[in-house]
């Protein structure tokens, strides 16, 4: 790291101009997010927009982008959306020489682990999450030691060591389902401790949990949902398995961020919240017009690292790459692929 580093290494590369040419060829994505991206920030996003989707065709790439990616991203660049059994899945069949990914660091090494030979690339190295750094390596040997003979679960929120360690993943879109692949009694669930709460109150083996918590919805409280309820009479109220119990008995539907969008697609209710990360409401309300979104969220700072500018910049110089210990990688990914097999 340079001493004084640039000012384009600070804050990010030179803005580009908004053109007529940049308007024409960008006029069709503005009809996508019309209904969530006010009309005086479209030119500060559109020229980043542009040329993503020039260099994207360049390099051969193809973009996969979190559900709770902002707007710009999720609707002007992605060439697949969705949770993360999703982007895991479609990160495995892709045959883009190139794979960006719009989320945090353990979804990156994900998609790396299943595509060894191709270059993985993410905006910003730094783009953690608080479930991933809340266990080793180190801790599932322990947690091996004193449960001797139950099977590892781990969420795909974890570092690709403590992957290597797991005997199968799991993600919220099919963490019972996975459980119950096992044929055990007991199995170790790790990290999400609410997560674990959730799935074991939907199946008869014994969860051994982690105190785990994802710090976006963690924040959320049960008594925020009664205050909701009486402040929007009809609410729908969708939320994410990682929050709290209080939360979770308070809520009408729980599942993943696809199985949220799912519902609202299915449903239509007339006024929703969804209790999870902010960008999730945008996204789905901008091809929702006529749904209310009541919209208490609260911003993931590890997903908000990744900006437009950042990734014009990742296609431009081509890095950063992710890498993954050769060894580490091996026994990682069949934990992901056994995963994949079961659902
Ligand atoms: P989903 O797998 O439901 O998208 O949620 C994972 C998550 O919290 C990403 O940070
Ligand atoms: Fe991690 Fe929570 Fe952010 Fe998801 S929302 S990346 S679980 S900190």
């Amino acid at each position: 790291m340079p001493a004084n580093p640039t000012p384009e290494a600070a804050c990010g590369p030179e803005p580009l101009a908004f053109t007529p040419d940049v308007e024409a060829r960008t006029a069709h994505i503005y009809e996508r997010v019309r209904h969530v991206v006010p009309p005086f920030e479209w030119p500060v996003l559109a020229p980043d927009i542009d040329a993503i989707n020039r260099l994207k065709r360049e390099r051969n790439a193809v973009v996969l982008a979190h559900n709770y990616q902002t707007p710009g991203i999720y609707h002007g660049i992605a060439d697949v959306v969705g949770d993360s059994l999703a982007l895991a899945r479609r990160a495995s069949e892709s045959d883009a020489d190139v794979i960006v990914m719009c989320g945090v660091h353990f979804m990156a090494e994900t998609a790396k682990l299943l595509n060894p030979g191709k270059t993985v690339l993410i905006p910003d190295a730094d783009a953690g999450c608080s479930l991933a750094s809340s266990i080793t390596a180190a801790d599932v040997r322990l947690l091996r030691e004193r449960y001797p003979g139950a099977p590892v679960v781990s969420y795909v929120n974890t570092s690709a060591e403590v992957k290597a360690e797991s005997d199968i993943c799991c993600t919220s879109g099919n963490a019972v389902e996975i459980v119950e692949s096992l044929g055990c009694d007991r199995v170790i669930f790790l990290p999400d401790e609410y997560l674990a709460k959730w799935v074991a109150g939907q199946t008869d083996v014994e969860i051994v949990s982690w105190a785990g918590h994802c710090e976006v919805h963690e924040r959320f409280a049960g008594r925020d949902i009664h205050e909701l309820r009486d402040s929007y009479p009809g609410l729908v109220v969708l939320a994410h398995p990682e929050c709290p119990p209080d939360v979770l008995a308070e809520a009408d539907f729980t599942g993943s961020t696809a199985a949220m969008a799912g519902y609202v697609d299915r449903e239509k209710p007339r006024r929703v919240v969804m209790v999870t990360e902010c960008s999730m409401s945008d996204n789905v309300a901008a091809a929702h017009p006529d749904v209310e979104f009541v919209r208490p969220c609260n911003l993931c700072p590890h997903m908000k690292r990744i900006t437009l500018p950042k990734i014009r910049r990742l296609l431009e110089r081509m890095e950063p790459r992710v890498e993954i210990d050769a060894g580490v990688a091996e026994r990682a990914r069949g934990a992901v692929e056994r995963m994949l097999a079961v659902k």
